[in-house]
This record gives C-alpha cells, sequence and structure tokens, in this order.
C-alpha cells in the first residue's frame, strides 16, 4: 500500500481542523493510519518558527516579505524531511492543516513577491513534493473571521483586503489544477462541507484501490 498526501487549505476561520479531524476518523475507521499534521509548526524546529512569523521577535512583528517567504519555505522543509516523506514512505496517510499552496497564496497573492519566486522556492525545500489531494475550503473571509475563537495573530491582522486576495489566490490557484484541487463551499454546515470531502475520498480511495489491482 503506497502513502496518501492530502492537504486543506483556505483563508483563516473557515473550519480546516474540524475537518481534517473528520477525515481523520474516516480514514482510520476504513484500516488506514493517519498522520494530521500543520504548517506552520508542524516538527520541533517549525514551532520555533511558527513563533517568529505569528508573533514576532522581541515584541518586534516586522518581517521582511522574503525572510517571511524563506520562514515559511524552512518550516515546510523541515515538515517534509521529518514528518511527511517518512510516513508516506512507510505508507500511511498525512493530512496537513495547510502546505505550499498557502505559500503562495499568503506570500504571493497578498504581499509583493511573485507567484513563480514563491513556487520554486517552496518547491526546493519540498524537493517537489506535492499532495494528491487538496481540499480548499473556501468562503468569504469577512464570515470566516467572525469564527476565530482567539485574538488575531500577525497574519490574521493584515486586514480585510489582504484576506479578500488572499482567497481569490486560493481560487485562482484551484483553477489552474483542477485534478489536485477540489473546491467547496465552506460556509455550509460542518455536515455538508464533510459529506462534499467523504463523496470524494471515497472516489479517490477507489481510484487507489483500482491501481494497486492493475
Ligand atoms: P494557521 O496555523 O492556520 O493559523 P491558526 O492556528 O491561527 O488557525 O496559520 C497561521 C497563519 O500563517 C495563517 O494566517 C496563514 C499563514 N501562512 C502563510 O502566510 N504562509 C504559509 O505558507 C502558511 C503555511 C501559513
Amino acid at each position: 500500500m503506497t502513502g496518501l498526501f492530502i492537504s486543506f487549505e483556505g483563508v483563516d476561520g473557515v473550519g480546516k481542523t474540524t475537518q481534517v479531524e473528520r477525515l481523520r476518523a474516516y480514514l482510520e475507521a476504513h484500516g488506514r493510519t493517519v498522520v494530521v499534521t500543520r504548517e506552520p509548526g508542524g516538527t520541533a524546529l517549525g514551532a520555533a518558527i511558527r513563533q517568529m512569523l505569528l508573533h514576532g521577535v522581541n515584541g518586534s512583528a516586522d518581517i521582511a516579505p522574503r525572510a517571511e517567504a524563506l520562514l515559511f519555505a524552512a518550516d515546510r522543509a523541515q515538515h517534509v524531511a521529518e514528518t511527511i516523506r517518512p510516513a508516506l514512505e512507510r505508507g500511511e496517510v498525512v493530512i496537513t492543516d495547510r502546505y505550499l499552496d498557502s505559500s503562495l497564496a499568503y506570500q504571493a497573492g497578498g504581499r509583493e513577491l511573485t507567484l513563480k519566486e514563491i513556487r520554486d522556492l517552496s518547491m526546493w525545500a519540498t524537493n517537489n513534493l506535492l499532495p494528491a489531494r487538496t481540499y480548499l475550503l473556501d468562503m468569504d473571509p469577512a464570515m470566516s473571521h467572525n469564527r476565530l475563537q482567539h485574538a488575531e495573530d500577525r497574519m490574521e491582522s493584515a486586514g480585510d483586503d489582504f484576506q479578500s486576495r488572499t482567497r481569490q489566490a486560493f481560487l485562482d490557484l484551484a483553477a489552474a489544477e483542477p485534478d489536485r484541487f477540489r473546491v467547496i463551499d465552506a460556509s455550509q454546515s460542518i455536515e455538508q462541507v464533510w459529506a462534499a470531502i467523504e463523496a470524494d475520498i471515497k472516489t479517490l480511495l477507489g481510484s487507489e484501490d483500482s491501481k494497486e489491482l492493475a
């Protein structure tokens, strides 16, 4: 059995964490070993990087765009090397709450760097590892923001324009790679969002099984 790599993406507060847990439970009930992880902060090094990215260093939240892009890429490089690739090599399912599309949407879509620069950086950092499936939970950031249960961090306080541009950047990425992405309307109920994911994962697992039989 080969590993399966799945990512969840979307602006802050769209309910990714809830759906990640639903998918974990579903896959475990179907006999798969599942690793649930996230970016930034999926490893010990990543947790230190996450702290810098979201809360700044020594009271200063001023991180230059290129430094920010490199920190997210460093987090991802460690995450792939330490957690994701080894699990996939063991034949497990890896579900990550955010992956490289977050860098493409937030660092290139919202701030001054180009999509190509960020993509090249991330592909280098991960040695070209892309998910087999990416669920984009899409909703208006003005609505999703109201759902956040905690105080805003540095990224979340970047403003409504930034959040709207980021949402659009995610939608553009999904349109460019329709085989990898599934866009799900996250303004629906938790049950409706899950039903859409469940229907898709069934198809995905079915096509995996038929590949193995072939
Ligand atoms: P997340 O862990 O989803 O936030 P929270 O735990 O507060 O729900 O992500 C933290 C922030 O980092 C989020 O605003 C998105 C941002 N981010 C990027 O800008 N680029 C990236 O590559 C990643 C992975 C996240």
